[in-house]
């Protein structure tokens, strides 16, 4: 087979790692790929904005599959686009990607499949007022949010109205999400552990990865701003199998029936962001997409041929004893430039890359190749990964940070307490 990777990222490197496993695999081209995926199969230096160009490339090359990574392509009709071209896509339509793209859609859906979420109001343009009125008599903490995609940014928790205010005025009157903020939701703040769980669907059927853990603030212990995802490990103890099940039945499956219903198939990756609480397991959020730097740490610990599996969903007849969890454990710290997730200087080079131990992989996310020499180009510049073949988290958040050890470059920034929450 031959497959296209659309994406830049570390989950694209981890997405093209694995599907090289696979003996059915001829030829990948990765779109635009990264210097990681370079060493790797061809990169392809295509606008992903541009589908008629990219479906004469796929029709070009003969491609069997394409896997998109990240969601604005699919959420932008990339695989509808593909779908009316006859090519076998890994992704969603754009109708069934809104899950992802419209934060009030996805209540609807939850609602509609009695699936657990945070209460919550929906305000449309017209609003502002009435928000604001509503923030006056509301019980702190809450959670405010732009309803459309926002890079992991639209989404503020206020400890006091005059947060709230503020956060409300900057999507409302300062618009900085643009039409992602049209309309804004405000939920009550929840508190648990955060777990990420990805289904891989064929429209109706599914078969679930194990869980992983992210980081998502900037800085340690949970503190300072929310980023893409600081680090990853995988698998996570807390979700047990009974957990896993509830998960299943109680979550994927009815809003992939759902979706269903609302003529929105779900053909793809369905990331479930849940929280743990004492109530039960609720959703914080759907993402129509594999995570990143989840990715990074899932893939490690299957076992079997990912390409199949993504191959069969694709084909709307999902394997589900394609792949199974190898028993191994992954870490994955994620290095990235001093001043992300707001500015940060770009351009440094990358040392240490060659002298890491095998248990290791780099999976490269903002760098740039200059001469046989790496570049930071990015926020997020690494994600450095322990992959170890047995349950040891432990000594996988270890091996992790020794490698980070040997890698350096200009204002180098990383979190130290990665995985630590698995050992509580
Ligand atoms: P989202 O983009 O919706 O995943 O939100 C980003 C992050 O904000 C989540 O990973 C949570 O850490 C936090 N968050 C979002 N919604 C809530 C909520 N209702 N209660 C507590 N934390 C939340
Ligand atoms: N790591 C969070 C995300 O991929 O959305």
């Amino acid at each position: 087979m031959n497959v296209a990777v659309i994406g830049p990222g570390g989950r694209e490197h981890a997405l093209t790692l694995k599907i090289k496993e696979s003996e059915k695999l001829e030829k990948i081209f990765i779109v635009p790929g990264n210097p990681g995926t370079s060493l790797l199969g061809n990169n392809i230096n295509l606008d992903t904005t541009n589908h008629t160009q990219l479906v004469e490339f796929c029709i070009e090359n003969k491609i069997d599959l394409v896997v998109v990574g990240p969601e604005e392509p699919l959420v932008n009709g990339l695989a509808n686009e593909l779908r009316k071209n006859k090519i076998n896509v890994f992704g969603p339509d754009k109708e069934a990607a809104k899950i992802e793209s419209s934060k009030s859609f996805a209540k609807i859906i939850m609602k509609e499949a009695k699936v657990q979420t945070a209460k919550h109001i929906t305000f449309t343009p017209n609003m502002y007022e009435p928000a604001r009125e509503y923030i006056r008599n509301k019980k702190y903490p809450c959670v405010i949010k732009a309803d459309g995609l926002a890079s992991g940014k639209g989404v503020f928790i206020c400890n006091e109205s005059k947060e709230a205010e503020e956060a409300l005025k900057l999507i409302f009157l300062d618009k900085v999400f643009g039409e992602s903020g049209e309309k804004v939701l405000i939920e009550e703040f929840l508190t648990g552990e955060e777990v990420s769980v990805f289904a891989i669907c064929d429209g109706e059927n599914f078969i679930c990865l194990p869980a992983a853990q992210d980081h998502k603030r900037i800085g340690d212990n949970d503190t300072g701003k929310n980023t893409g995802g600081m680090g990853a490990y995988a698998p996570a103890p807390i979700v047990t199998p009974k957990i896993f099940e509830v998960i299943k039945n109680g979550i994927i499956y009815p809003i992939l029936q759902t979706l269903k219903n609302h003529e929105a198939k779900f053909i793809g990756c369905l990331y479930a962001g849940l929280i743990i609480t004492s109530e039960g397991i609720k959703v914080i959020e759907f993402n129509c997409r594999f995570g990143d730097p989840e990715t990074q740490v899932v893939l490690p610990v299957i076992k079997g041929d990912f390409l199949h599996l993504l191959y069969t969903a694709a084909l709307g007849k999902v394997d589900k004893n394609a792949v199974e969890y190898n028993g191994g454990s992954s870490v994955c710290v994620v290095a990235s430039s001093k001043g992300y997730p707001d500015s940060y200087k770009k351009g440094y080079e990358v040392t240490g890359l060659n002298e890491l131990p095998t248990d290791i992989v780099v999976y490269h996310a903002g760098t740039k190749e200059d001469n046989g020499k790496i570049f930071t180009n990015g926020g997020r510049v690494l994600g450095v990964t322990s992959v170890l073949p047995d349950f040891n988290l432990m000594l996988a958040k270890d091996k992790a940070y020794k490698a980070l050890g040997k890698i350096n470059f200009e204002n180098i920034y990383y979190r130290r307490d990665i995985a630590d929450k698995a050992f509580k």
